[in-house]
This record gives C-alpha cells, sequence and structure tokens, in this order.
C-alpha cells in the first residue's frame, strides 16, 4: 500500500487530509510507519475516550467476538452486550432517560431522535442553533447552522428554524407548533461554546411551555469529557432525548437515543418498526460501551479532566492564544488569527503532536484527548505548543 493508493482509491472529504500513515496506536500515541509516536490531543475526535486499544476495551471486544458477532436486526433477539450497557447507562441517567435505542453513528441517532420528537408530538418543527453541527445525513444536515454548508444539499428536511445558541431573546421563537429543540449542550464546530447565564435551563422551561421536546446532542461533550457524565449535569437541564455516541464505545462506530420508556414506545406502533436498523446495538459494539461506561463510571477519570483542564489553561497562556473556550478536555484555543491556527496545527503535526482545526472557527485549534491523558503527556505536548507559538513569525506561510 503507498500513500497514493488512499488518495486514489478513498474517496476524499477535503483537498488536503493530513494522511498521517498509521501502524498501531496505544494509550495516547499514534505511530506511524516508520515508527514515530504522534501524541494525539485529539482521540479520533473525541471518539477515544479512554486513549487507544484501552486493555479493557480491547478483552471485552475480543470475548464477545468468540462469542458470538451479528445474529439478527436491532430489537428482535436478547443480546447481552446490548441489555447490560442500556441498563447500565440507565442506571447513571435521571429517570425520564430509561430506555435506549442503539445504532450505528451519532448522525443516525439525531435521525432517529428527530424521527421520534414528530411522531410523539404529531408536530413538524425543528429548531436548531446557529453554527450547530449534528451530523451529515439528511436530517442531521438539515438542522446544520451554517448554510454554505448545506445549501448544495437543498431540498433538505422542511420547517427547520434557527435560533442563536446562548440568545435568551429568540427562545420565544420556540412555540406550539415546535416539534422539538435539538442542540449541542456544548456546540461543538462552532467553537466549544458553552451555555451561559442559566440559557439551557431557560430552553427547557420554554419547550415545557408550549409542549415542546428538548434534544440535547451530547455526542461530543458525552462519556466524562466535560467533568460529568454528560455535560446536561453541569447546568439542571435534562433532555427528553439524549443523543449520544462518539466516546462511547472508545473507537468503535457507535450512536444511541435515550429517552422515556413511554416516549420510545412510540416507535414501536403507527406504524411498527418507526425506526430500524441492522447492525444497531451489535453484540461487540455493545461489549466496548459496556467496557467503556464501567471504567469512566468506576475510576477517577471523570473528576480527573477537571483537573487535567486546569493543568492545560495554566500552561497554555501565550500572546497569540487570546482564550480558551469549551469545558474539562473539550478545549478550544481561540488564536490570534486564523494563519496561526493553521501553523500550530500543521507544524504540531510535523513534530509529533496531533492538533486538529474546529469545523466552524477558524481560529480554534481542538484539544480533545484521551481521557485517559496523563499530565506529564498534557505537559509534554503544551511545551511543544509554546514552542511552535514561539517560532511563529507574522507572514509566515507553511
Ligand atoms: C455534536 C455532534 N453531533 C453529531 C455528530 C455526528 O456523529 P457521527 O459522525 O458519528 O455521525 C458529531 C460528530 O462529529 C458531533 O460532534
Amino acid at each position: 500500500m503507498s500513500k497514493n493508493d488512499f488518495f486514489t482509491y478513498q474517496a476524499q472529504t477535503s483537498p488536503h487530509p493530513l494522511a498521517l500513515e498509521v501502524s498501531r496506536a496505544k494509550g495516547s500515541y499514534i505511530y506511524d510507519q516508520d515508527g514515530n509516536a504522534h501524541l494525539d490531543f485529539v482521540a479520533g475526535v473525541s471518539a477515544c475516550s479512554l486513549g487507544h486499544c484501552h486493555p479493557k476495551v480491547v478483552d471485552a471486544i475480543k470475548t464477545q467476538v468468540d462469542e458470538y458477532m451479528h445474529v439478527m436486526v436491532y430489537g428482535e433477539y436478547v443480546q447481552k452486550p446490548a441489555v447490560e450497557f442500556s441498563k447500565l447507562l440507565a442506571s447513571h441517567l435521571p429517570s425520564n432517560l430509561n430506555t435506549t435505542y442503539l445504532v450505528n453513528s451519532g448522525t443516525e441517532a439525531m435521525e432517529g431522535a428527530i424521527k421520534l420528537a414528530r411522531r410523539h408530538t404529531s408536530r413538524s418543527q425543528v429548531i436548531a442553533a446557529k453554527n450547530a453541527y449534528h451530523g451529515n445525513t439528511m436530517g442531521s444536515l438539515s438542522l446544520m447552522g451554517l448554510e454554505e454548508r448545506k445549501s448544495a444539499f437543498r431540498p433538505l428536511i422542511p420547517d427547520v428554524r434557527s435560533i442563536q445558541f446562548n440568545a435568551e431573546e429568540e427562545i420565544e421563537n420556540i412555540t406550539k407548533k415546535t416539534a422539538a429543540v435539538v442542540l449541542e449542550t456544548i456546540q461543538g464546530g462552532a467553537g466549544f461554546i458553552v451555555p451561559e447565564n442559566g440559557y439551557l435551563e431557560k430552553v427547557r422551561k420554554r419547550c415545557d411551555e408550549v409542549g415542546a421536546l428538548l434534544i440535547l446532542d451530547e455526542i461530543q461533550p458525552g462519556f466524562g469529557r466535560t467533568g460529568k457524565l454528560f455535560a446536561f449535569e453541569h447546568f439542571n437541564c435534562p433532555p427528553d432525548i439524549l443523543v449520544i455516541g462518539k466516546g462511547m464505545a472508545s473507537g468503535l462506530p457507535v450512536g444511541a437515543f435515550v429517552a422515556s420508556h413511554e416516549l420510545m414506545a412510540d416507535l414501536k406502533e403507527n406504524p411498527k418498526f418507526g425506526h430500524i436498523t441492522t447492525f444497531g446495538g451489535n453484540p461487540v459494539i455493545a461489549a466496548a460501551s459496556l467496557a467503556t461506561l464501567r471504567e469512566i463510571t468506576e475510576t477517577d477519570l471523570i473528576p480527573q479532566t477537571l483537573e487535567k483542564e486546569k493543568l492545560f489553561r495554566e500552561l497554555l497562556r501565550h500572546p497569540l492564544i487570546k482564550e480558551i473556550r469549551g469545558k474539562g478536555l473539550m478545549l478550544a484555543p481561540i488564536m490570534e488569527s486564523k494563519k496561526v491556527t493553521d501553523y500550530l496545527i500543521l507544524e504540531a503535526a510535523k513534530k509529533g503532536l496531533i492538533l486538529f482545526w474546529l469545523l466552524f472557527e477558524p481560529k480554534a485549534v481542538r484539544i480533545s484527548p484521551p481521557l485517559t491523558i496523563s499530565m506529564k503527556e498534557i505537559e509534554k505536548g503544551c511545551d511543544q505548543i509554546l514552542s511552535i507559538l514561539n517560532s511563529y513569525k507574522s507572514g509566515t506561510v507553511n
């Protein structure tokens, strides 16, 4: 295999992929074909919550592979890993979030959540936030809060309106016509924007007043990344439907939406099979999810994210860093300019530190390492960041 084959035979998503040639990955490091170690401050875009190839996750996968893999479409057979995961998850959630529908990706979970909200309320309008990112299938794409990324794919699903995240005065746009309000608990692609001044609580209250469902997308902040198992716990704002994925299986493809038993029952009648999937709840992935959830909830990883955030914030002080947005291990230093951001990310890639961009905020640098990253690894990576920034000269072209 050559790098050329990657460009020739694999569909590309952008003109300039980083194209690191991976040989293996372990803990906080990815190793390339030449044996160089790359310290991973991105964790597969918040997906490898327990780092690469965590032994407990690998063991759970191997054990399950030896027993059985795919046996039937979702929802027909009783498969222990999926049942145990759903039960354990419910034990960590508010009582209205007791029933889980397992799917294959974050965007598919969002599709299921939108369908459930429409089916339950018999309303069609969905309200999402400007600069929101909920995935790339047609329904989730319809909610994307950036027209230039979606106009080429219109017509999308109708009756979608947008409001500004954190703008209290726009909450009144949620009305009795609204089936659901969909928000990321902490906005990701927009630049790791944390809700302020009781914003989510106010949205929750308005939804209750008009009978709209609140769907919170925790695909990125979920599973311990922000110092709680789910970020809504910081804001006293339990959703009607919780949408999860990414870090849930610590590196395998996964998604789920979670709601009350009553609400979820709407997908089984009128019409029956209201949402179906072949591979959702796949036992190997569910076993990895169960091992991940156990590890995250039975260790100190969650409180440690806040200690680690503190260290990042103490270390990442530099005149070219204007602020650091986000919470826990979902942090976005905002650079003086897009040029600095590009320089830092590309130079870091050459020096064995993995950083990445955010979708809609060109000055932001993504820092979303594995929750298992050590203090020493944080120090090492931050040293590299500072030395790269020190080497930046305005006008530098990469
Ligand atoms: C907040 C949020 N929602 C939804 C998604 C879509 O998840 P997936 O890529 O698994 O479909 C993502 C992925 O980046 C995300 O960050």
